[in-house]
C-alpha cells in the first residue's frame, strides 16, 4: 500500500532532482496565492482598475500555467544530470517495464492525476474569467486609454451605456468571435507601436451586419406609431431665448399584424432590400440605389439619369446592403455639435440662462481650436471671466459663483465631445440620423436619384416627419398636447 506521504516524498524528491521542475515549482508557489487573491478581488469587483484584469488574466494566468507545465516536464523528462529526450520510446519503455522504476512512475502518475484535476479547475477558472475580461467594457473601453477615451466617453452618455461593447461589435456566434479576437490582436499591436489612425476611421468597414446584432434586442417590424420629437434650443441673444422645435416623426415599422411596412422603418422590412453604391470611404457620396422587392423586381435610382453608375474610385468605395447603421451610425458614440452640447447644459441648468449672452460667448470660445483639453479648459475659464468682467462688471462682482458654475458647464460640454489628443473636433464624426449639411437621409433623399421612368427618392418634408413647430418660444402645439389650453 502506497502511503500518501511516500507520494509527496517522491514528488518533492522528483522536483528537487530536476532544475526545470524546481524553477517551475518556485514560480507556481509564488504566483498561486497572488493569482487566487487577485482573481477573487476581481470577481467581487473590489478593484476597478482596467489594467488589473489584464495583469491577472493575460500575464499572471498564463505564467502560472507555464510554471505548472515546467514542473511536469521536469519530473518526467529532465531529471537532473541524466537528461532524457522528450518522449523517446526507449525511455518510456524502461520506465514502465523495470519494476523499481515503475513504482516511482506509478506514484507520480497518481499524484499528477490529482494535481491535474486541480489544475484543470484552475485553467477553466482563468479561461472563463479571462474570456469575460476580454469581453468587458473595461477592456474595450479603458485599457487602451487615449485611443478609446472618445468612444468610451460618448458611450457613457448614451442610451446604450449598459450594453456591452461586444454586443454590437461582435454579437453572438463563433465566427465573429474568432474574427474579433484576430482583429483585436492587430489593434493591440497598433496601439503598442502607435500606428493607429487619429481619429479612428468611421464607418467601421469590418463591422458585422448590424441586423445580426441590433435585432438581438430590437424588433423594427414591431415598432409602431409616430413619435413626438421635441428639441430644446437656446438662441445666441442677450436673454438666451429658449425655443423649441416639435416634429411628429414617422418612425413606422417593418410590417406587423397584417399591416404593410411604412414610415421610416419601411427600409428594413423583409420585402424591401436596398443596396447602394458609394464612391467614397465615408459613404457620403451615393451614386446608385437599388430597391429589390421580394418577387425579384428591381427599381434602380441613379444620380446620372439612367446611365451606368460611376465606378467606385479606387477601393475606397463599394456596394453595400443598407441596414440599421446606415441611419443609426451613432447609436451610442453620440458626439454632439457645439450648439447641441451647450443647449443640453443650459437645459439641465448646469449653465445658468440668467447670464446674459452666455450661449453666444460660450459658443465662441468652445469652437476655437485647441491643442489639448487642458489648454481648452483654461482658455474657456479665462476668456469667459474676462468677458463678463469687462461687459458686466456689476454682475460679475455679485455672481461669481454663477459664472464659475457656468464655466464648468461649458468645460464639460467641450470635454464630452472634443478630444484633441485623438484629433476629434466638433462634427468630426457625422451623424446620419437626420439631414445635417445635406448628409444622412439626404444622401439618397435628395430628389436627384432618379429612375428611368422619372421616379425619385422623395425629399418632401412630410415623407419623414410633420413639422409642428420650428424654433418657437412656447409652441402652441405643446400647450395643446399637454392639455394646458
Ligand atoms: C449600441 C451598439 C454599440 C455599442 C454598445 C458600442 N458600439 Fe462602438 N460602434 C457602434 C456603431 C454602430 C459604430 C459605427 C459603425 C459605422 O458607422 O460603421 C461604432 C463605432 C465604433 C468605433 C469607430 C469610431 C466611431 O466612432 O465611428 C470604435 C472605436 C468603437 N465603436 C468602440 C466601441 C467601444 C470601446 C465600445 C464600448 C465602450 C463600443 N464601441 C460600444 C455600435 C456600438
Ligand atoms: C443588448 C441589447 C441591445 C443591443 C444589442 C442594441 N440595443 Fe439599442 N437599445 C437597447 C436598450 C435597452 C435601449 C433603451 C435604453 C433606454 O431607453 O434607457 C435601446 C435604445 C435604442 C434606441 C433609442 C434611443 C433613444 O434615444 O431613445 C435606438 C435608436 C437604438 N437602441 C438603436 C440600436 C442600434 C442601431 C443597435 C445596433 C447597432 C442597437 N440599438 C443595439 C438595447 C440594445
Ligand atoms: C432609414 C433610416 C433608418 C433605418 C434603416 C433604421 N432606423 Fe431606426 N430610426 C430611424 C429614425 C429616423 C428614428 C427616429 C429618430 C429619433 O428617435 O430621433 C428611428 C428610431 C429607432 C428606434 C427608437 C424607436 C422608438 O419608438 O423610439 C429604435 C430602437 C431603432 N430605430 C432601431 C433600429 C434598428 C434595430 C434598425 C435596423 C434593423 C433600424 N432602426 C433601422 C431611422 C432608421
Ligand atoms: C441608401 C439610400 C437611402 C437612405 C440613406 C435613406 N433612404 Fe429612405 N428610402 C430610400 C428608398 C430607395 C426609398 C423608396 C423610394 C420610393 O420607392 O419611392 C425610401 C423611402 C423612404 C420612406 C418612405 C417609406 C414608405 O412608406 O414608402 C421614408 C419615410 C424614408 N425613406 C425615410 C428615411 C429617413 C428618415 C432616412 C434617414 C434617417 C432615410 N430614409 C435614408 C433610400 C434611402
Ligand atoms: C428622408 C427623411 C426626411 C426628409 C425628407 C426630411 N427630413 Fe427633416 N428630419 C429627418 C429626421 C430623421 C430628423 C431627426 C434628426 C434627429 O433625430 O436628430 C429630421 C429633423 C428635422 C428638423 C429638426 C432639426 C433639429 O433642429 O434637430 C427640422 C427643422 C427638419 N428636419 C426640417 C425638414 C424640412 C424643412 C424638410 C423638407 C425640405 C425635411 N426636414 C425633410 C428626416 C427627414
Amino acid at each position: 500500500m502506497t502511503r500518501f506521504t511516500d507520494i509527496i516524498k517522491a514528488f518533492v524528491g522528483g522536483i528537487a532532482r530536476s532544475r526545470v521542475s524546481l524553477v517551475g515549482a518556485i514560480m507556481a508557489t509564488v504566483i498561486f496565492p497572488v493569482l487566487l487573491v487577485s482573481a477573487v478581488l476581481d470577481m467581487q469587483g473590489v478593484v476597478a482598475n482596467p489594467y488589473f484584469g489584464f495583469i491577472i488574466y493575460m500575464v499572471l494566468g498564463p505564467t502560472f500555467l507555464l510554471a505548472l507545465l515546467l514542473v511536469f516536464l521536469g519530473l518526467f523528462f529532465f531529471k537532473g544530470k541524466e537528461e532524457v529526450g522528450i518522449f523517446t520510446f526507449e525511455y518510456l519503455k524502461e520506465q514502465f517495464t523495470a519494476p523499481d522504476k515503475f513504482v516511482r512512475v506509478r506514484k507520480l502518475i497518481m499524484l499528477s492525476t490529482g494535481l491535474t484535476l486541480l489544475n484543470i479547475f484552475i485553467v477553466l477558472l482563468i479561461s472563463y474569467t479571462g474570456y469575460h475580461y476580454t469581453e468587458s467594457v473595461a477592456f474595450c473601453g479603458q485599457f487602451c486609454h487615449t485611443v478609446m477615451t472618445p468612444e468610451y466617453t460618448a458611450y457613457q452618455n448614451s442610451p446604450h451605456s449598459r450594453v456591452k461593447c461586444v454586443e454590437c461589435h461582435i454579437g453572438p456566434g463563433a465566427q465573429w468571435f474568432a474574427k474579433s479576437k484576430i482583429s483585436g490582436i492587430r489593434q493591440l499591436f497598433a496601439v503598442a507601436f502607435n500606428t493607429y489612425s487619429r481619429p479612428i476611421e468611421t464607418p467601421v468597414h469590418g463591422l458585422r451586419p448590424a441586423r445580426e446584432t441590433c435585432e438581438e434586442c430590437h424588433r423594427p417590424e414591431l415598432f409602431h406609431g409616430d413619435k413626438l420629437y421635441v428639441k430644446d434650443k437656446y438662441l445666441p441673444d442677450e436673454k438666451n431665448t429658449h425655443v423649441q422645435t416639435v416634429l411628429l416623426m414617422k418612425v413606422g415599422h417593418g410590417g406587423y399584424r397584417g399591416q404593410q411596412a411604412q414610415g421610416i422603418h419601411w427600409h428594413v422590412a423583409p420585402e424591401n432590400k436596398i443596396t447602394y453604391t458609394h464612391t467614397d470611404r465615408a459613404r457620403q457620396q451615393i451614386s446608385e440605389v437599388v430597391l429589390e422587392k421580394l418577387d425579384g423586381t428591381k427599381i434602380v435610382f441613379t444620380t446620372n439619369k439612367g446611365a451606368e453608375p460611376a465606378p467606385p474610385a479606387g477601393n475606397e468605395g463599394g456596394v453595400r446592403v443598407m441596414d440599421c447603421v446606415d441611419c443609426h451610425n451613432r447609436p451610442t458614440h453620440v458626439y454632439l455639435s457645439a450648439d447641441e452640447a451647450l443647449d443640453q447644459k443650459l437645459l439641465s441648468g448646469k449653465i445658468s440662462t440668467a447670464l446674459p449672452f452666455i450661449k453666444q460667448q460660450a459658443l465662441a470660445v468652445v469652437t476655437k481650436e485647441y491643442t489639448s483639453t487642458a489648454e481648452a479648459k483654461n482658455a474657456i475659464a479665462t476668456q469667459l471671466r474676462a468677458w463678463y468682467q469687462e461687459k458686466y462688471p456689476a454682475l460679475y462682482k455679485n455672481n461669481i459663483l454663477m459664472i464659475e458654475q457656468a464655466i464648468s458647464g461649458v468645460q464639460q460640454a467641450y470635454e464630452e465631445n472634443v478630444f484633441p489628443s485623438m484629433k476629434i473636433g466638433w462634427d468630426t464624426y457625422p451623424n446620419f440620423l437626420g439631414h445635417k449639411n445635406d448628409s444622412g437621409c439626404f444622401r439618397c433623399h435628395d430628389d436627384n436619384h432618379t429612375t428611368k421612368a422619372g421616379g425619385t427618392i422623395s425629399m418632401d418634408c412630410d415623407t419623414c416627419h410633420v413639422i409642428l413647430a420650428e424654433d418657437e418660444e412656447a409652441p402652441e402645439i405643446l400647450k395643446l398636447l399637454r392639455g394646458k389650453k
